[in-house]
């Protein structure tokens, strides 16, 4: 796994200084605004999963998890192919303020089409945390509440990120070599 990584994009100590950070800044934000007790996290898996596990270890409030998974990455595909949701156990989200979690803002689509399913199901507000947000007009379209990293246009994996549903348990976030995304 180790020989196919080209360059190290973002290590884990930094990755771990900005998961504090940006769990400093949700914990103030949530006790200026509303009761205890009243969030939904709502990671997008599987790619928020890593990112999730680290950020609400920070965040001391009382809260609720709820899990969606999309997939637009199929396989080994590197460009997004459409958002579609496959599977759900969203919890309580009718009347309750939810925070949407994701590896990264690439299109949008996976956020806009997530929003709309909370919206449908009545959540009372939702908010978007990404970690990282690709360079490129397309990542600007949606307007993230939270983000971490802001990186080139370029495929990356690792802490959660995939290809082909590979790469995820890599502590840093790296990019691959040529020849390994070019493999039949
Ligand atoms: P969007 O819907 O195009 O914004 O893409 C977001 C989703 O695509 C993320 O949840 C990721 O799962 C996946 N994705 C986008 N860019 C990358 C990448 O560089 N590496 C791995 N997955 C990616
Ligand atoms: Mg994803």
């Amino acid at each position: 796994m180790q020989r196919d990584v080209d360059q190290v994009l973002i290590p884990r100590a930094q990755i771990a200084q900005r998961v504090g950070e940006l769990a400093t800044q949700i914990t103030a934000d949530r006790s200026a605004a509303a009761e205890d007790g009243q969030i939904t996290i709502l990671p997008i898996m599987t790619g928020a999963m890593i990112f999730c596990a680290d950020l609400i270890r920070e965040i001391p409030i009382t809260m609720q998890i709820g899990l969606i998974t999309v997939s637009s990455y199929p396989g080994r595909s590197v460009i997004s192919q459409g958002a579609q949701v496959i599977g759900q156990q969203l919890g309580d989200v009718k009347g309750r303020d939810v925070l949407l979690l994701d590896d990264i803002l690439d299109t949008g689509a996976t956020l806009r089409l997530v929003k709309g399913v909370l919206e449908e199901k009545g959540a009372a507000s939702v908010k978007t945390c990404v970690l990282l947000r690709k360079d490129r007009p397309s990542a600007q379209s949606f307007a993230a509440d939270y983000v971490g990293f802001e990186i080139p246009d370029v495929f990356v994996v690792g802490y959660g990120l995939d290809f082909n549903n590979h790469y995820r348990n890599l502590p840093d976030i790296v990019t691959l070599k040529e020849e390994v995304l070019a493999r039949p």
